[in-house]
């Protein structure tokens, strides 16, 4: 696991970026794994300015998110398939049929879960996972006592999540948060070539202590990637700020990174 330090989410969002246009240059039949939530907008803002700039072209890359809220269609301001029109799809010259967010209206949800990771499969599976971190330590919503080889699935969101996530929804209300998901399971998104996590501020500080310092633990499901040969986590200095070797990951990464 690599650990990228950087001063502010702003740099970080940057180096992350350019890992992406860099992998889709490289082959723009690019399989990409995306996130939802507020830390990685600034990345998807970089690769929408090198689209821009006509560094790199989308039209060959497919996308499968990583969740989506059961009960919410696509249309619903609050859904994953909404975010990721707005803050990515529309700004780039990807095909929307190549983009792909599990159904949370589907009819036989579990059903929807094994035809997705069918889906992953028949594309030759994720070549760069995007993941945010929760700040319990989940990556999607793969929550603490979830078990770290879990497959694509309905999950159930914890209090302390939907606390969280309620400051988006109407009012910022709880009882307006679903209380079930769809979500790539651990073992699933594990299995992505390279794995690129993001995380920023004090807030995630505890889970960034756990996902990279702590034992592997379903208590906390991103110290799953303690087990894959290239995660990279990007990170602003609070968000690293309790990692007890954080100087000695920094410049390991940087070096490597050729920063
Ligand atoms: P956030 O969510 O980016 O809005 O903090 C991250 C997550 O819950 O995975």
């Amino acid at each position: 696991m690599e650990i990228v330090i950087c001063k502010t989410k702003e740099e970080a969002s940057k180096l992350a970026a350019a890992v992406i246009t860099a992998q889709v240059k490289k082959n723009p039949k690019t399989v990409l794994g995306l996130a939802t939530g507020s830390t990685p907008v600034l990345m998807y803002t970089e690769m929408a300015k090198a689209v821009k700039a006509k560094k790199v072209s989308y039209k060959q890359v497919k996308s499968w998110n990583l969740d989506e809220y059961y009960g919410l269609p696509g249309t619903h301001d609050q859904s994953y398939r909404y975010f990721m029109n707005e803050n990515l799809f529309k700004k780039i010259d990807i095909k929307l049929a190549n983009t792909h967010v599990l159904n949370g209206l589907a009819k036989d949800p579990e059903k929807e879960c094994k035809a997705y990771e069918a889906q992953i499969k028949k594309a030759g599976g994720i070549d760069i996972q995007v993941l945010g971190i929760g700040s319990d330590g989940h990556i999607a919503f793969n929550e603490p006592g979830t078990s770290l080889s879990s497959r694509t699935s309905v999950v159930y969101l914890t209090p302390s999540t939907i606390k969280d996530n309620a400051r988006l929804f109407f009012k910022g209300k709880e009882k307006e948060v679903p209380t079930r998901a769809l979500s790539m399971g651990v073992g699933t998104i594990c299995e992505a070539k390279k794995i690129i996590l993001l995380a920023f501020g004090k807030g995630k500080a505890d889970a960034i202590k756990g996902c990279v310092e702590g034992g592997i633990s379903q208590f906390c499901t991103a110290s799953a990637l303690q087990l894959h040969n290239d995660a990279w986590i990007f990170c602003d200095e609070e968000a690293a700020s309790k990692l007890t070797l954080k100087k000695y990951y920094a410049w390991r990464s940087a070096t490597k990174l050729g920063l």
